[in-house]
């Protein structure tokens, strides 16, 4: 049994994570500020015996420290961040803030309580726009085009520095598209609230063809348990994801079917990107991750599938 913090645990991801750790008979203490979490997501647990929540701004780290009341902590999963990155790329302090400034806050956390082993959820956007190139983990000349992707490459860095510095166990996933029961935002989640709002017209952003891995929420985070059992020593990155990609165009053509909705009318708003620092296509050399034995089960259609036909229900 381990003592846990996981930052973002009200989160989309964060909840299916804590779930599963717990299941797993350890006792997980989540620190969120409902930024874009909420409790809904943590009904299946709050009361659990073995689950605490602290409600706090994570950058706050002496009142997250003082509120763990000396409670020795194993091992941080740190999935706080901005995830509304329309929101981040109109104003770069909300990344600066919810993205960058929770790493470090988290890596002080680290530190001051001599926690060894910490978990890091990165993402595709630090590669930036490769134009098709195979992305590998040691791929060089990272330029990110998103204020997102930018906190969330300068976060692995300052991970980096971290680990070395205080003989830290690192695992840094770089998740591509996440998807699955309890979504917080997102294009299945933005196509969803707007045909419930009208069914006969959605409005797709970009031209339909950006198309990207989605990966289903529980694929992701067996991953992560599996990996994050015996840290090595240093930082191991690994590119996370799946077979095969879904394009926009095709999600609103699987949402419109399972909601059982015909003749939709699709209005693009056109250009290939969906936003300004929107990466429309990417393709991941998953073979780091699949050299220790996993693969995830569902494709990325499957994915996209089994999340509507969920969200449906
Ligand atoms: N969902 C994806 O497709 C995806 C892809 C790549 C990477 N990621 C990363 O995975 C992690 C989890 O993402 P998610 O999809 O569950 O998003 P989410 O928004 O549902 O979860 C993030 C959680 O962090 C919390 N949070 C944000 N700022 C905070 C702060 N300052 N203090 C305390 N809590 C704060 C939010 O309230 C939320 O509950 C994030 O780090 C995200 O960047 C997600």
């Amino acid at each position: 049994m381990k003592n846990i913090l996981i930052t973002g645990g009200a989160g989309f991801i964060g909840c299916h994570l804590t779930k599963e750790l717990l299941a797993e008979g350890n006792y997980v203490i989540c620190v969120d500020n409902f930024t874009l979490g909420n409790e809904e997501n943590m009904s299946d647990f709050i009361n659990d015996k073995n689950f605490k929540f602290i409600k706090e701004d994570v950058v706050n780290v002496d009142n997250v420290i003082k509120k763990l009341k000396n409670i020795k902590i194993d091992i941080i999963y740190h999935l706080a961040a901005n995830s509304d990155i329309q929101k981040g790329g109109k104003n770069p302090q909300v990344d600066f803030h919810n993205t960058l400034e929770t790493t470090y806050a988290s890596l002080e956390i680290a530190r001051t309580l001599n926690v060894k082993d910490y978990f890091f959820a990165s993402t595709s956007a630090i590669y930036g726009d490769r134009k098709g190139e195979l992305l590998k983990e040691n791929l060089g000349n990272l330029g990110p085009i998103s204020y997102y992707g930018a906190s969330k490459l300068a976060s692995e860095s300052l991970i980096s520095a971290y680990s070395y510095m205080n003989e830290m166990n690192v695992v840094i996933f770089r998740f591509p598209n996440v998807i699955g029961p309890n979504l917080t935002h997102g294009v299945i989640f933005d196509f969803t609230k707007k045909l419930k709002a009208n069914p006969h017209k959605l409005q797709i952003l970009g031209d339909g063809t950006q198309s990207k891995p989605y990966i289903y929420v529980k694929d992701l985070v067996e991953v992560i348990l599996l990996m994050t059992k015996n840290i090595p020593n240093g930082v191991e990155i690994y590119n996370i994801g799946v077979e095969g990609s879904t394009s926009v165009t095709k999600i609103a053509d699987i949402v419109c079917e399972e909601f059982g909705l015909e003749n939709v009318e699709y209005e693009y708003t056109g250009g290939n990107v969906g936003w300004k620092g929107d990466v429309p296509k990417f393709k991941y050399d998953l073979s780091k991750i699949h050299s220790k034995g996993w693969k995830a089960s569902h494709n990325s259609d499957e994915s996209v599938k089994e999340t509507v036909k969920h969200l449906s229900k």
